[in-house]
């Protein structure tokens, strides 16, 4: 597709149309119903492909083990390119990771985990270099946060995403204000990109108006050059190296423009690995989000307030009456706390357990609750105490740009 059928496509998926479509860009996500968002017509709007048992077929055969339970289930359902990617690499050509974080927040929540979830289990399969890119710039320029404040929060956001357990010979995190200036291949590679897509395309893919900052109007080649392996010429070298994006699927029109550009730059377009969202507790209409407190679990909370939130906020698809929820069941498409277990809980025949004896009726939503409420805790618990571990150092090792170890 041409640049300016790309753009035009876009608009047409991020304006709400007279059919009451889904809206989901970076910065707004809702569901034009209370079923939530319909991830198939999603696809259908995006172009993008389906992770259906081919894919995953393919992807255990290459990784040689089992995926990941989010890629299973269908959590990780859309994906661009990743069929060919996995085709070379059985012809032994090699790629890189990027996923990223905005650090909008003093901590993250349960939704902000699943990429780097999935971005890990990858990581650990393939044995592959990853780079994290912190968009601190991107957050000075939408929030009202000062740059020295953007920076606190990247290394306390840094702090939660090493505490998952990734491995810092073969992992580079950076801070795009930071790295930028440590690095000019990657300003170079910026302004490369900055140079192929126009005005009236951002505004496209977007949304950008006449008074926005034009800061704004400039960042989507921030979060593009990453995706181009010389921006790492430490890593790579000058090899032209193929990447994999995990990411829920709102970051899209960042990599869609990306996927434009990059050939026009003698490099491979970017593959994608898309997830849908965590629900909000109040229901799938919505996403996690970090901006509204009642709507998160985050990874601050101590057992008490997760407990609580639960109880109090999560949307239940538990029937009206005792004898109605008996008779009818639960419906465990809308019931909160039962996606929080098909998020979190690993054990597949148990996660069946429940859902037969929810949607009979058998369980009622109070045990439901009860039991993601255990199931959360201590994997909360279990990241506070690995975070506790994490010192300047460490945050320094992960942040300086250096070689990694692959082969
Ligand atoms: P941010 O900080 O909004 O989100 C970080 C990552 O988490 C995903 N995400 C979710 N996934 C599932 N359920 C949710 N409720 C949920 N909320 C957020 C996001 O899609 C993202 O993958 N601009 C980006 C930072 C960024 C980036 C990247 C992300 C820079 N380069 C490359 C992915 C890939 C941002 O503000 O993400
Ligand atoms: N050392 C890798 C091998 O022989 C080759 C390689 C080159 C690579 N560039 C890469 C691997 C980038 C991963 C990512 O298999």
């Amino acid at each position: 597709m041409a640049t300016e059928d790309i753009a035009k496509s876009l608009e047409d998926s991020n304006l709400e149309s007279e059919t009451k479509e889904d809206i989901v860009t970076p910065w707004d996500v809702a569901g034009a119903d209370d079923t939530g968002i319909d991830y198939d017509k999603l696809i259908k709007r995006f172009g993008s492909s389906k992770v259906d048992n081919e894919v995953i077929a393919k992807l255990e055969k290459v990784a040689g083990k089992p995926v990941h339970h989010l890629i299973r289930r269908g959590i990780f359902f859309s994906h661009r390119d990743l069929f060919t990617l996995l085709n070379l690499w059985e012809q032994g050509k090699r790629f890189y990771l990027y996923t990223g974080r905005g650090p909008s927040s003093e901590s993250m929540h349960l939704g902000h985990l699943i990429p780097f979830v999935v971005t890990k289990w990858l990581q650990e399969a393939f044995d592959i270099p990853l780079v994290i890119q912190m968009t601190d710039d991107e957050k000075a320029l939408w929030k009202n946060i000062e740059i020295e404040e953007a920076l606190r929060l990247t290394k306390e956001n840094v702090k939660d995403i090493i505490a998952m357990g990734f491995d810092p010979s073969k992992t580079f995190i950076f801070s795009s204000l930071t790295y930028m200036g440590q690095c000019p291949e990657y300003y170079r590679n910026v302004i490369r990109i900055q140079k192929c897509v126009t005005f009236n395309q951002v505004k496209g893919i977007f949304g950008f108006g006449d008074s926005d900052v034009i800061g704004k109007i400039g960042f989507p080649a921030v979060q593009a050059a990453p995706a181009l392996s010389s921006t790492f010429p430490h890593i790579f070298g000058k090899e032209k190296v193929p990447v994999l994006i995990p990411c829920a699927i709102d970051q899209d029109p960042y990599f869609r423009m990306t996927r434009d550009v990059a050939p026009r730059l003698g490099f491979p377009k970017p593959a994608l690995l898309h997830s849908t969202f965590f629900p909000a507790l109040q229901g799938a209409k919505t996403k996690m989000s970090a901006s509204d407190l009642n709507s998160a679990i985050f990874l601050t909370d101590t057992p008490k307030q997760i407990k609580t939130k639960i109880n109090k906020h999560a949307f239940s698809g538990g029937r009206v009456t005792v004898e109605e929820h008996r008779e009818f069941g639960g419906n465990t498409d809308i019931d909160v706390p039962y996606q929080l277990l098909r998020f979190f809980l690993e054990d597949d025949p148990e996660l069946e357990k429940i859902r037969i004896a929810y949607s009979s009726g058998e369980m009622l939503s109070g045990e439901i609750k009860k039991l993601a409420i255990e199931c959360l805790q201590p994997i909360v618990a279990k990241h506070q105490e690995s975070r506790k571990s994490i010192t300047e150092d460490v945050l320094e090792l992960f942040m300086t740009p250096r070689k990694l170890n692959f082969k």
